[in-house]
């Protein structure tokens, strides 16, 4: 009886009331913190206009412009302002660093968007890579922020790896933003979702891996397998290239899938998809707050969709390939013999649809 009255006097003054208290926004969802409410209206409009429902090009290429935005950053400084939407606002500038090829097309639907939606080109740029990521399968939700200003100055050129740098250079440059070797091939779970348009150019779209509207392990796996000599004897003659037909392998992420700092992380990845996912968001949301304080942003991360989970959970190995194709790198793990093998002969794998 007395614990009841107790409850009901404590309930009556109001003194109960732990429970964060949470704004109604216009569409009836409920947030932590209103400033959110604004961005519900905006995600809906990034997924329906400019992503047009799907992880393809659109989305791709939004995830890729994230991290060309916020590695204009030095923890030394003098590099750039990091996740501050540079790349658009001194679009003029950094558009014409060559390892900025290709980045013109989605900076021409994020810009105006942006601006009709009077939001900051930051905040285009990493609110929009958490919202492509939701519509990937398998991706995980990064934690993400809104409320950056535009960016004062353009970042410096020589700041994104380029995919023929030797890996050393690569790791170094990536160390001075503050990323560790692991970090580097967490990020590169990015890959599982890419394609190529500029540095073969008669091969747009060519995919990185064999799925590239799913966020697997995919990537890191066929990167792993056996490769053979580029075809032809243009500037890429010698450049291993997949072995699969209409896959497209990144020279860096060939070396990187074989160096003895990074292939033990890189078959982790391979076999661990959930692993993968988990590492891949810790460090993409660190990327997105490069050169900003997180303590003047808000955290909107409860208005980012949940992705639907990927199809499968283990990945593959692709048909035509077998286990004797995969290329070991890692010195202290043998890579197992337990993953299954697609069905079916080889098939060319797909582009990317043009969006
Ligand atoms: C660290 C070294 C990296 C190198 C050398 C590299 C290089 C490249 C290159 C050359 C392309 C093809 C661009 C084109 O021709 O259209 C590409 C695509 C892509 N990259 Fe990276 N990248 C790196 C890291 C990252 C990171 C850290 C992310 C994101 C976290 C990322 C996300 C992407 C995505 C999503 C695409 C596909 C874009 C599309 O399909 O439109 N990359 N990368
Ligand atoms: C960002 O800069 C553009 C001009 O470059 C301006 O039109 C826009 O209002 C600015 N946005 C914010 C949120 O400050
Ligand atoms: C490259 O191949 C073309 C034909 O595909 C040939 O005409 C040309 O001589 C070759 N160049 C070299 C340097 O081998």
């Amino acid at each position: 009886m007395i614990s009841s009255a107790l409850i009901s006097l404590v309930l009556a003054s109001g003194v109960f009331a732990l429970a964060t208290p949470r704004s109604t926004c216009a569409d009836g969802t409920t947030v932590k913190n209103a400033a959110c409410c604004r961005f519900i209206p905006i995600r809906d409009a990034l997924i329906n206009d400019v992503f047009e429902g799907v992880c393809g090009e659109n989305a791709h290429s939004t995830v890729r412009i994230a991290f060309h935005d916020a590695i204009g950053f030095s923890r030394a400084g003098g590099k750039g302002g990091g996740a501050d939407g540079s790349m658009i606002a001194f679009d003029d500038i950094e558009l014409n660093f060559p390892a900025n090829a290709g980045i013109d097309e989605i900076v021409e639907d994020l810009e105006p968007f942006a601006l009709a939606n009077g939001i900051s080109f930051g905040d285009v740029i990493h609110f929009g890579s958490s919202v492509a990521l939701s519509l990937c399968p398998g991706a995980p939700v990064v934690q993400t922020f809104v409320g950056r200003a535009n960016a004062t100055a353009p970042a410096p050129d020589g700041t994104v790896p380029d995919p023929f740098n030797p890996v050393t250079q690569i790791l170094a440059r990536m160390a001075d933003a503050g990323f560790s070797s692991d970090e580097v091939i967490a990020l590169l779970a990015s890959h599982s979702i890419a394609a190529q348009d500029e540095i073969e150019p008669e091969i747009q779209r060519a995919p990185f891996d064999s799925t590239p509207g799913i966020f697997d392990s995919q990537v890191f796996l066929e990167v792993q397998l056996r490769g053979t000599s580029f075809p032809g004897n243009g500037s890429h003659e010698g450049q291993v290239e997949s072995p699969m037909p209409g896959e497209f392998r990144l020279q860096s992420d060939h070396e990187f899938a074989r160096d003895s700092r990074t292939a033990c992380t890189w078959q982790t990845f391979a076999l661990n998809q959930a692993l993968m996912a988990q590492k891949f968001a810790q460090a993409m949301a660190k990327l997105s707050l490069l050169g900003q304080n997180p303590n003047q942003l808000t955290d909107c991360t409860e208005i980012i969709p949940q992705a639907a989970p990927a199809p499968l959970k283990v990945a593959f190995i692709p048909a035509g390939q077998t286990h004797n194709d995969i290329e070991q790198a890692c010195a202290t793990q043998l890579f197992p013999s337990t993953l299954s093998t697609q069905a079916g002969t080889t098939t060319s794998v797909a582009r990317v649809p043009a969006q």
